[in-house]
């Protein structure tokens, strides 16, 4: 893991003991490739290391789904996938945001905090406004603030996220140091802790891998769904005959065999030296990235037969976390005047 810089506890506020770390998914069904890679893997890593409470923020997926049925099955997917994936409700609290309502609440306490104006200069509402022209909602503003309170509800001093949440991070710190500038140090400045591979670009090799843009590679699809959408990567654009010398370095396929494999250097000298085709290296990354996830797949699959079982780890996750927001939410009353 990599942090951008050490985390700075806030003196002389109840903070815990150790360093708490929190981080949230939206459930936007069974994760991609690019979700583990940026940050799912990195959940697991971290659950044994710090005191890990992962959240599927279904609330701020309000902002864009508005199907109450498929809301609803989308969050057992990501439940079950999270599971899936390695996390072990022994050692990590996961949840359902809107099982703790708390943090609605202390979103709205912090929108007095908050200028309009850094939310709308935030990229994310930029970029949906013009995604979802027809569909601007107040949410898609106040999105930020909601995934401020998430994170300081429980007082986590590191986030587990790919790069494209930077943004979102820095403002959860600007809203943190207007807090605590008005009513006396309380939260601390959380910092974001990235993976190795912080931006996994989609299939198109341009943007990064995600659901809306439909260039994803799916962690639990079949088998075959997964061979078509390695085989469907774009390459490196200059190497156009099998003879031509291929740039592994600039080549999407390239790149994922570093994470999947530990000879990813002989893959890259056999692109370097025509030795191998494009064709070859996906068909490779392909049968790699169907057997990594094939002991994961099964586990999902048998989760998602036995809802029962998901739903009560759900249910005790947020009543395990239920006195940390308690405890905060008490101490934000007292110093901003309320009750
Ligand atoms: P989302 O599905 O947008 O809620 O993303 C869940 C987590 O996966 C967040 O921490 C994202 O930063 C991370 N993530 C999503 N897409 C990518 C990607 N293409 N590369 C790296 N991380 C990603
Ligand atoms: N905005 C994040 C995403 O789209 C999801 C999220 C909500 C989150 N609340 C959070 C991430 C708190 C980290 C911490 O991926």
């Amino acid at each position: 893991m990599t942090t951008e810089t050490p985390p700075s506890p806030a003196a002389g506020s109840t903070l815990p003991a150790a360093p708490r770390i929190f981080s949230g998914i939206q459930p936007s069904g069974a994760p991609h490739i690019g979700n583990d890679l940026g940050a799912i893997r990195n959940y697991v890593a971290l659950q044994d290391r710090y005191e890990a409470i992962y959240c599927i923020v279904d609330y701020h997926a309000l902002t864009s789904t508005h199907d109450p049925e498929m809301l609803r099955q989308r969050t057992r997917e990501m439940s079950a996938a999270l599971l899936a994936l390695g996390l072990d409700p022994e050692r990590c609290t996961l949840f359902v945001q809107s099982h703790r309502p708390e943090v609605t609440e202390l979103a709205w306490l912090f929108t007095t905090v908050t200028p309009v104006a850094w939310l709308q200069r935030t990229p994310t509402y930029k970029e949906k406004r013009q995604n979802q022209p027809e569909d601007v909602n107040h949410g898609l503003l106040t999105y930020p603030v909601l995934q401020a309170a998430d994170i300081v509800l429980y007082k986590a001093s590191l986030v587990p996220v790919g790069k494209d949440q930077a943004a979102h991070l820095e403002l959860t710190r600007e809203i943190v140091r207007a807090f605590n500038g008005r009513y006396g140090e309380t939260f601390p400045e959380p910092q974001a802790v990235h993976t190795e591979a912080p931006v996994v670009l989609g299939t198109d090799g341009a943007r990064k891998m995600s659901k809306s843009l439909g260039n994803t590679i799916e962690i639990f699809a079949e088998p075959e769904t997964i061979r078509r959408q390695v085989m469907s990567m774009v390459t490196d654009t200059q190497r156009i005959l099998r003879s031509d010398q291929g740039r592994p370095e600039v080549c999407n396929v390239c790149r994922l065999h570093r994470f999947f494999g530990d000879d990813y250097e002989e893959i890259w000298d056999g692109e370097r030296t025509a030795r191998t085709g494009c064709v070859d290296t996906k068909k490779l990354l392909a049968e790699r990235i169907i057997a990594r996830y094939a002991e994961p797949r099964e586990r999902y699959l048998e989760l998602m037969a036995d809802p029962t079982r998901v739903e009560r780890v759900l249910a005790e996750g947020a009543e395990r976390i239920r006195p940390i927001a308690r405890a905060t939410m008490d101490e934000v009353h007292a110093r901003m005047g309320l009750r």
